[in-house]
């Protein structure tokens, strides 16, 4: 009895332990070569630089974990993830995770378009909606590593999606969630997404 007490307190102990173990002050220290591109508080404000500010820490956790092993590409930050440590990994998201997150603001002429996809999909073409992963105002899902989207910087959004559509960005998994919905985006679908969903809240 003794024994399984220890276990389950070991085995609670643990999980809470890693889900907190990043420590965003230590981490804030960690980003001053961040900083040029995605701002210093991880609001970016070159519309290719991806904001970090309020994204959830699973999420930065693994795309950091994907650019140093190569699974996902980023040329532009050569260099700079391959000799963080795991330790360093958890207090950089834990940081960038604490920071408020930016506001966008969508074009008028992409509402129409955007919402409806966006709630809704596109039946006929076999799109869902990406609420239900996304949220209903873009916040994400945290504990299930889905990305915040709001306020994010839409030519970056934009970008994401025709890589995802055009094999060039390849981490989405085994069961290709998001490769196999931009697939089935047009140009025209991705622009009014791209800008609508940087503009909820
Ligand atoms: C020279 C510019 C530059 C610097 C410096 C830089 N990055 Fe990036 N980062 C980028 C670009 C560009 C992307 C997106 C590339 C793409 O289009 O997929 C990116 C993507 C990311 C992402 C994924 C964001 C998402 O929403 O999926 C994370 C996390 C990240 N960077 C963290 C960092 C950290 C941590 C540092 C510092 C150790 C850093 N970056 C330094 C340019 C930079
Ligand atoms: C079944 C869940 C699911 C649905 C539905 C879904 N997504 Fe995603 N999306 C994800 C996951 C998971 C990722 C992160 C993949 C990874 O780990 O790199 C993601 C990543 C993204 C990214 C990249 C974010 C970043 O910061 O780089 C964009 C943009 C995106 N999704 C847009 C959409 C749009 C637009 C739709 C609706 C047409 C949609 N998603 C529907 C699960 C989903």
């Amino acid at each position: 009895m003794k024994k399984l007490i220890i276990c389950v307190l070991v085995t609670l102990g643990w999980t809470g332990y890693a889900a907190a173990s990043g420590d965003a002050a230590a981490g804030k220290d960690k980003t001053a070569v961040c900083a040029a591109c995605h701002g210093a508080t991880g609001v970016s404000i070159a519309p290719n630089f991806p904001s970090l500010a309020g994204q959830g820490a699973g999420y930065l956790i693994k795309q950091m974990e994907d650019i140093k092993s190569g699974e996902r590409k980023v040329v532009e930050m050569t260099g700079m993830v391959e000799n963080l440590s795991d330790q360093d990994i958890a207090d950089i998201a834990a940081f960038y995770a604490s920071q408020d997150a930016p506001l966008g603001i969508a074009k008028e002429s992409s509402v129409k378009i955007g919402q409806r996809l966006y709630y809704g999909g596109d039946v006929e073409k076999g799109i869902p909606g990406c609420t239900a992963c996304h949220s209903p105002t873009g916040q994400g899902n945290s504990l299930a590593r889905f990305p915040a989207l709001a306020g994010q910087q839409p030519d970056y959004i934009a970008k994401q999606l025709r890589d995802f559509r055009e094999g060039d960005r390849v981490n989405d998994g085994d069961t290709r969630i998001m490769r196999d919905i931009a697939e089935k985006l047009s140009n025209k679908q991705i622009d009014a997404l791209s800008s609508y969903i940087s503009g909820l809240r």
